[in-house]
């Protein structure tokens, strides 16, 4: 229905995101030994050995997709190469570690969206956790926190430019439900793949 995508009563994709979301952050949030008296060093390392091997899956299922939106810089979005960088900094070789297989369908430009709407959300929660991180295991950018703390003093604005850009690309209601799909089921595939790896709560 064309003409919905000029109705400005029409709910926004971001409000739709948040709504369809929240549980699923809240449960992972819960899950995450961020903030656990187990958080040592050896479970920092296995933790992100494990999201390593979410995001380097994800992030190149993005690249070879045909469905990025037109003027999106995915590789300027790019985490795994912090995520190597702290593997290096912590004595990992990344190409031992298994990648995950199971990942969000790329079916359209909507389901890019929801998927980059939850790795570029995750920035604003890194950004809590580097700060927990820094405290508890004297970790930072230099010696194995960098991917936390990805986009450093950039972290609002990179946020801001994205909203922007998902504000601005129209999506009709079935696009905005296939949206939040992927976003839901980004959150899932991470939450399985990292119960799989045995790094949550
Ligand atoms: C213990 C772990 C986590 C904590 C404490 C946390 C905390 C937060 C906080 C405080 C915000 C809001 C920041 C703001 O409004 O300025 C946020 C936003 C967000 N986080 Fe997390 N987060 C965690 C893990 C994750 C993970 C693992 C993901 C996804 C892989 C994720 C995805 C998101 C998304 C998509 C948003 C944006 C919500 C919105 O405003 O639309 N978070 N998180």
């Amino acid at each position: 229905m064309p003409h919905e995508l000029n109705n400005p009563c029409a709910p926004s994709v971001l409000a739709e995101l948040r709504a369809g979301t929240h549980s699923l952050h809240v449960a992972l949030e819960k899950r995450l030994p961020f903030f656990s008296d187990r958080l040592d060093l050896p479970l920092y390392r296995r933790l992100l050995a494990a999201y390593f091997g979410f995001y380097q899956a994800i992030e190149h299922s993005l690249q070879c997709s045909a469905w990025v939106p037109p003027g999106f810089d995915l590789h300027a979005r790019l985490k795994t190469p912090a995520l190597e960088q702290d593997l290096q900094a912590l004595n990992i070789n990344p190409q031992t570690l298994a990648l995950c297989p199971s990942l969000p369908a790329l079916h359209s430009q909507a389901s890019v969206l929801g998927v980059l709407y939850v790795l570029e959300g995750a920035t604003l929660g890194g950004n809590v956790l580097r700060k927990q991180v820094a405290e508890h295991l004297a970790l930072d950018a230099h010696n194995g926190c960098a991917f936390l703390y990805v986009y450093g003093e950039a972290t609002g604005r990179n946020w801001k430019s994205f909203l922007d850009f998902l504000n601005a690309v129209p999506l009709d209601a079935q696009a905005r439900t296939q949206a939040v799909e992927a976003a839901c089921s980004t959150f899932s595939c991470f939450e399985q793949w990292l119960e799989r790896q045995e790094v949550l709560l």
